[in-house]
């Protein structure tokens, strides 16, 4: 949490390794709380008058349309933005930006490819400021990840979290709540396109929590979840190339074989069938891929009530 002189704590979400592990787990008791009232018809009209700014500077499908459902739900407004029609794309900076902004709406929620600009607007910004998703990394989704392994098959603390494929700003997320939820994480990828130098410090503060294996098999042997995403990430050019080395890190029924018997399989998506996972897998009885995606749902709205200062309904 950031304070400001003017405004006091300032509720950003920009990191999952910014958070104490019991703010993050009442972050998630609110996601299951809210996500119960949903089903009982109840929506607490609980950000009435608030509005929240969207700026996706990339493609979205599940991050747009969860954050905008979820303040409508709760009885907000959103206003949607994308970085080519604003100023932003005739260099007004981020910062700027986000001063200008701060005097118009309650929060500002941003999709931007280089983590040092969300970190700009953050920095300059007396709104609360969420991470939907840069380079660097991708809270909002491994937030919903660990509701779904949860509602599933319970605590995730000491299970056997496995990341197979490239390694990308989800993976980071997941080494950063690795941290704070007690489970262990084995990532194997292929070196060209393993973690880079700023990972590898975070995964070293996990202190052995995260293990690096190369071969796909051995690493997913006992795994209780495993997990791929896309071979190409926005922003990657080599996607050629990409698709020629991570082949043998493909999460098909026979890597799957590996795992154990209770496993659970997903895929923050979209998902590149016959690339990182075939459609036996991804369409399969341990894939709990759309449950994911509909905790999206959950989680944004509250991360939106946690970064209001709301931490129970
Ligand atoms: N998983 C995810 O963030 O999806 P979108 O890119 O569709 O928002
Ligand atoms: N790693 C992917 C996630 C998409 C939601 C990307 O950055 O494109």
């Amino acid at each position: 949490m950031m304070t400001t002189a003017q405004s006091g704590p300032l509720r950003h979400f920009l990191d999952l390794s910014d958070f104490s592990a019991p703010d993050l787990r009442r972050i998630l008791g609110l996601a299951a709380d809210l996500k119960a009232r949903l089903k009982a018809g109840e929506r607490p009209l609980l950000l009435k008058d608030k509005v929240l700014a969207m700026i996706f500077e990339r493609e979205s499908t599940r991050t747009r349309v969860s954050f905008d459902v979820g303040m409508r739900q709760l009885g907000g407004e959103t206003l949607m933005l994308t970085g080519h029609e604003m100023q932003l794309a005739r260099e007004e900076t981020l910062a700027d930006t986000a001063r200008v902004m701060s005097r118009y709406v309650d929060a500002i929620m941003i999709r931007i490819l280089s983590h040092d600009d969300l970190m700009e607007l953050a920095g300059a910004s007396s709104v609360p400021v969420i991470n939907g998703l840069t380079r660097r990394s991708h809270p909002c989704q491994v937030m919903a990840d660990i509701l779904t392994y949860e509602e599933h098959r319970g605590p995730i603390a000491g299970r056997k979290v496995v990341w197979v494929g490239d390694s990308n700003n989800v993976l980071a997320s997941w080494v950063h709540a690795t941290r704070a939820f007690g489970n262990t994480l084995t990532v194997s990828t292929p070196e060209e396109y393993g973690p880079d130098q700023g990972l590898l410090v975070d995964i070293e503060a996990t202190g052995g929590a995260v293990r690096l294996v190369d071969d796909p098999r051995q690493a997913v042997s006992g795994a209780d979840l495993v997990i791929t995403d896309t071979w190409v990430s926005m922003g990657d050019t080599d996607a050629k190339e990409r698709r020629k080395v991570l082949s043998p890190w493909r999460v098909d029924t026979r890597l799957m074989a590996e795992a154990a018997p209770n496993s659970v399989f997903m895929h923050c998506l979209p998902a590149h069938r016959g690339d990182e996972v075939t459609d036996e897998v991804i369409d399969g009885p341990q894939s709990v891929v759309f449950d994911e995606a509909e905790n999206r749902l959950h989680v944004q709205k509250a991360i939106l009530l946690w970064a209001f200062g709301i931490e129970e309904l």
